[in-house]
Parts: structure tokens; C-alpha cells; sequence
């Protein structure tokens, strides 16, 4: 399997094996690779010529230092892993360094209010931090495709308006949501919970879809009282926020309109993890 520790050797590699029609997927990773990343991987095989998967743990969009220093870090399991699935996959796992060139600094980006949303609110900068860093992992690898799971709702969004605000030739894939069996979305942060946790941890997927059954017939505003109410009732999970928004623009939806297509975005911290989720409510 071909792997690349500096995007030098990456780029002359990728220029070597292309041709005039054929087709780059690209999988942007932070590693702690789960069944959700190897998914993203599989349909990147099956639309492209050449998969690249990155697996950088970009230190700009962290805005909580713990977080970035607790974050699992496990290359050698994430090479098994891929190697497993395909050894076609090319593999570009750069240092910091090889990024950020002495300057570990975002850009600033207008994503045009998407970023002032959710995730936004709660953790400053992260979104110029995943600007910066796609934008950067865009242009070293060159994708024709580039896969994103929807977990991440807000972040890929924001990629895709990034791409088209500076005219980038990626077409930006968002993926399904791979689950546990309880309906836990996969995510590199579930290594951190205990069994125990990780079986409570249903409790968001169990909430996303009966808030989604209740919005049939309720407001977005009184789905998210219920919401609330079932979370203080549960003293282990601290809910940060629950929100129904337009999915396009990511406003909270005020009142409900058929023209238009909603989502529930949750996220919850349960012993200093934080999770999220996302579900369509259509
Ligand atoms: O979703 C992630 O894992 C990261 O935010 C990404 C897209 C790889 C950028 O670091």
C-alpha cells in the first residue's frame, strides 16, 4: 500500500499514475479509523480510478486543548485497517509540519453565516480550522470526489460552500450515518466511553427519532422543550444543544414551511465526551 509522510512525494506520485480522464476519490481523515471511515473508503473505491485517504489530527480546528490532546491517535491499527480493505488505498499521514509549514494558523473564512450555527456557537474557530485545513488537503491531492459522512452535517456543508466560493473542481459527497447496533453514530471519540456509556450513549439516536415523530405534529419549538426535558431527566449526559434547522441554511426553524427541508442536530457531552448527531426530518 502505498504511503506518503510528505505531500512533496504525494504529489509527484498522483501526477505520475494520472491520466487525462481518470478519477481521484479522497477520504480526509483524523484516523481512529471505525466503521464509518472504512464505508466512506469503500464508495471512493468503487466511483474512482485512485483512492487517497489522509489521517492528519489538524490541531486549528480544535478550540478545546484537552480535547486535541486526548484525541486517539492510532496509525499503526488505522494502516491495518485500510490495508485490510484495499491495499490500492493511498495513504497520505503528514505531520504537522508537512501542513502547516512553521505556522499553525487558520485562515478566515465567510461561510456566509453557516458557521455562526451549532457547532459554531460552541466551539470558536473550529470551522476556519476545517476550512483551512480541506482547502489545503484539496489542492495537495486534487480530488475529483471527496467524501464526507454526514454525521458532521454542519462541516459539510461548510466544505461544500467553501468549494464553491472558491471555485474548487471537487465535487463534495456526503455520506450516510454508519451506527452501532444501538444507533450510536460511529465516531473516533466513542473509543473514549466506557461499555457502559457507549450502551447509554442510544439515548441520542432513541431522542433524534422521536423528536423527528413528534415534529409531524408539533412545533420545532416544543419538540425542543420536550427534547430538554427528557435530557435533565437523565443527569449523565448534559445536553449542550438541540436544534431544528433548515437544512440548507442551517437557521433554527421558526415556524415550519413545506417548501423547505429540516434536520435535528443534537449535540451532548456524557463524562467530557462530546457527541453529536444529526437526523432528516423529512
Ligand atoms: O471530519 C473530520 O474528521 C475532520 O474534520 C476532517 C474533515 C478530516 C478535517 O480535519
Amino acid at each position: 500500500m502505498p504511503i506518503f509522510y510528505g505531500k512533496a512525494a504525494l504529489i509527484d506520485y498522483l501526477k505520475s499514475i494520472k491520466t487525462q480522464n481518470s478519477t481521484i476519490g479522497f477520504v480526509p481523515t483524523m484516523g481512529a479509523l471505525h466503521q464509518g471511515h472504512l464505508s466512506l473508503m469503500q464508495q471512493s473505491l468503487a466511483e474512482n480510478d485512485t483512492t487517497v485517504v489522509s489521517i492528519f489530527v489538524n490541531p486549528t480546528q480544535f478550540n478545546n486543548p484537552e480535547d486535541l490532546l486526548k484525541y486517539p491517535r492510532t496509525l499503526e491499527a488505522d494502516i491495518e485497517k485500510i490495508r485490510g480493505l484495499n491495499t490500492d488505498i493511498v495513504l497520505y499521514a503528514p505531520a504537522v509540519d508537512d501542513i502547516y509549514e512553521g505556522k499553525v494558523l487558520s485562515q478566515a473564512f465567510d461561510f456566509d453565516g453557516l458557521e455562526n450555527q451549532m457547532e459554531g456557537k460552541f466551539r470558536p474557530g473550529h470551522f476556519d480550522g476545517v476550512g483551512t485545513i480541506v482547502k489545503r488537503l484539496f489542492e495537495i491531492v486534487t480530488p475529483t470526489n471527496a467524501y464526507f459522512g454526514e454525521k458532521d452535517f454542519q462541516q459539510l456543508q461548510i466544505v461544500k460552500k467553501m468549494v464553491s466560493k472558491n471555485k474548487l473542481k471537487v465535487n463534495v459527497i456526503g455520506c450516510d450515518i454508519y451506527r452501532e447496533s444501538n444507533g450510536l453514530a460511529m465516531s473516533s471519540r466513542n473509543e473514549r466511553l466506557t461499555e457502559q456509556e457507549r450502551s447509554d450513549a442510544s439515548i441520542i439516536f432513541t431522542t433524534l427519532n422521536l423528536a423527528k415523530e413528534k415534529f409531524k405534529t408539533n412545533s420545532a419549538t416544543d419538540v425542543t422543550k420536550w427534547v430538554e426535558k427528557s435530557f435533565d431527566k437523565n443527569p449523565s449526559f448534559d445536553l449542550e444543544y438541540f436544534q431544528i434547522a433548515d437544512e440548507t441554511t442551517l437557521t433554527p426553524c421558526l415556524r415550519k414551511s413545506d417548501n423547505k427541508n429540516y434536520r435535528a442536530f443534537i449535540a451532548v457531552t456524557i463524562n467530557n465526551i462530546r457527541l453529536i448527531d444529526t437526523i432528516s426530518l423529512n
